[in-house]
């Protein structure tokens, strides 16, 4: 899968937001102010060389208008490891964005600015490979329109905090490769229970995406405690627990048997279907 889920998101966006064709300036004067303020946080990196003052931001690398000509997406890959230092607080000043993401920053260090919050159209947050450490902010739980939070291989810590699991939108997290520990957040139970079928329904025009979350990938950190019940209500087509400290028995039902041991492995405490059977408190402790 690797970079998959946000490259098909980058995809996705993509397809309605179109760039602009014309040659006149099209670039909103507030978003390219903000643009050039970001580029020289970062201390004018190669990488932005596009991000010319003269030029349509429109038309600038890494720059996705919306059909108002406002900038809808930043998606930023940085092969070259240019970007050294924090996400600038400007960010946060691009109110249209709906995708922002950094992908393959190595250098990109410090924790998610509480100047994100203000991006609260956000349908897509992606930091892949990036240096990016703290915990992930409550605020993302106010992000009622996200659909992908893509957070794999970073340096994140703490617990996962529970208003993602009622974030109604969301149909990918990828936790996986962080430091992330404690329980799996209850609410993945109360997020789904009042899911109906009904509610399937692909309509990109509209954004309007099933309650439902098909990949949920938080393999490779620390998580221990329980699976939750909730998870066997998840419509899932990716899923993967593996590498965390997590115990007791896997609920059964809805897709958690369907893809065979390989996403439990190993979480020492883990049982039953499709793993072994776990040893009943009879077998283990009957004196
Ligand atoms: C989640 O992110 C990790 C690390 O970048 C990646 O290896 C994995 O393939 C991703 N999972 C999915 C389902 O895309
Ligand atoms: C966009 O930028 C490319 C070079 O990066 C240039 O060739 C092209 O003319 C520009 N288009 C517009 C509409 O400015
Ligand atoms: C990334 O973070 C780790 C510790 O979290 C640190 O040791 C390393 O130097 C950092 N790398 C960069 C490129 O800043
Ligand atoms: C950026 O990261 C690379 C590889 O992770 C490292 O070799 C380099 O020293 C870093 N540059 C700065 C300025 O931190």
């Amino acid at each position: 899968m690797e970079t998959r889920t946000i490259l098909c998101l980058v995809l996705f966006f993509a397809t309605f937001l179109q760039p602009s064709l014309s040659d006149s300036e099209l670039c909103h004067p507030d978003d390219k102010k903000v643009l050039l303020e970001i580029k020289k946080s970062f201390n004018d990196p190669d990488i932005f060389v596009s991000w010319d003052p003269k030029t349509d931001c429109c038309n600038w690398t890494f720059i996705t208008c919306d059909d108002n000509n406002r900038v809808g997406e930043l998606t930023v890959v940085d092969v070259d490891c240019d970007l050294v230092g924090p996400i600038p607080p400007e960010v946060g000043d691009l109110p249209y964005l709906l995708l922002l993401a950094f992908i393959d920053c190595p250098n990109l260090t410090g924790t998610i600015p509480p100047a994100i919050a203000k991006l609260n159209n956000l349908q897509g947050l992606g930091f892949r490979n990036t240096n990016i450490s703290g915990p992930i902010p409550e605020f993302i739980g106010d992000f009622k329109d996200l659909l992908i939070l893509d957070l794999g291989d970073n340096c994140f810590s703490g617990q996962i905090p529970n208003t993602i699991g009622s974030l109604p939108n969301l149909f990918a997290l990828n936790l996986s490769f962080n430091h992330f520990s404690g329980p799996i957040p209850g609410s993945f139970e109360q997020a789904t229970s009042d899911l109906s079928w009904n509610s399937f329904k692909f309509d990109f025009s509209n954004a309007v995406f099933p309650k439902f979350l098909f990949f949920l990938d938080i393999s490779h950190n620390r998580i221990f405690g329980s699976l939750p019940q909730g998870l066997t209500d998840l419509y899932l087509s990716y899923f993967d627990v593996g590498y965390n400290k997590l115990s007791g028995e896997i609920p059964q039902g809805g897709k958690l048997q369907s893809f065979g041991p390989w996403p439990y492995r190993r979480n020492k405490g883990l049982c039953g279907d499709p793993l072994p059977p776990c040893k009943s408190i009879r077998q283990v402790g009957f004196i």
